[in-house]
């Protein structure tokens, strides 16, 4: 199967996460380098970064060919995004969870979080694991996600490791 052939499958096998949330929104794959991609980056930028005053290097997002990218979107336009990077056979890692500021607590982040779980699944893994910021910690123990270890920093602020078991 070829790479975006595979892409499709994942993406329509994993249509059943695609929920509520916003009647219009539809959630799927991105390719890296596309338009879609692009938004992705500055929606990642604004919501994750520039408030820490860092910014994305050229190498970092070169790497991310190799991720599953996941985005929101209504008529064109983001309303969220995370990724999953390949940990080893068993583990995906999950990262980059935005939503913008004026569009949380609609949903938005749990039905990306049920797609990217979906896809995860699909193909074959069974744990998640991220590096949650600490202030996003109750929105990941809402999804089934629990702490593992002591809090530590990265980009400046505190985090956790959280887990999930993917059944
Ligand atoms: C964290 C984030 C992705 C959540 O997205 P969202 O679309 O607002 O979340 P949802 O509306 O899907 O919320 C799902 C549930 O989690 C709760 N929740 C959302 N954010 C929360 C938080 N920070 N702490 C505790 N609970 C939270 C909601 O109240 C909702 O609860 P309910 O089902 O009982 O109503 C979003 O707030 C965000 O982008 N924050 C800034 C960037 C960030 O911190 N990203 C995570 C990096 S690890």
């Amino acid at each position: 199967m070829s790479h975006v052939a595979h892409k499709l499958y994942i993406s329509i096998s994993s249509g059943r996460a695609n929920q509520k949330s916003l009647p219009g929104m539809a959630l799927k794959i991105i390719d890296h380098g596309t338009a879609e991609y692009h938004q992705m980056v500055k929606l990642r930028n604004e919501m994750l970064r520039k408030p820490l005053g860092l910014h994305f290097d050229d190498d970092e997002l070169d790497r991310e060919k190799n991720d599953l990218l996941i985005g929101a979107f209504e008529d064109g336009k983001i309303l969220g995004c995370c990724l999953l990077t390949k940990v080893d056979d068993k583990t995906m890692r999950l990262r980059q969870m935005a939503v913008p500021n004026n569009l949380q607590g609609k949903g938005i982040g749990r039905a990306l979080m049920v797609f990217a779980e979906n896809l995860a699944r699909d193909l074959g893994y069974k744990m998640l694991i991220m590096h949650a910021r600490k202030t996003a910690v109750g929105f990941y123990q809402k999804l089934g996600y629990a702490i593992e270890g002591d809090e530590f920093v990265e980009v400046t602020i505190p985090h956790f490791e959280m887990v999930k078991k993917l059944n």
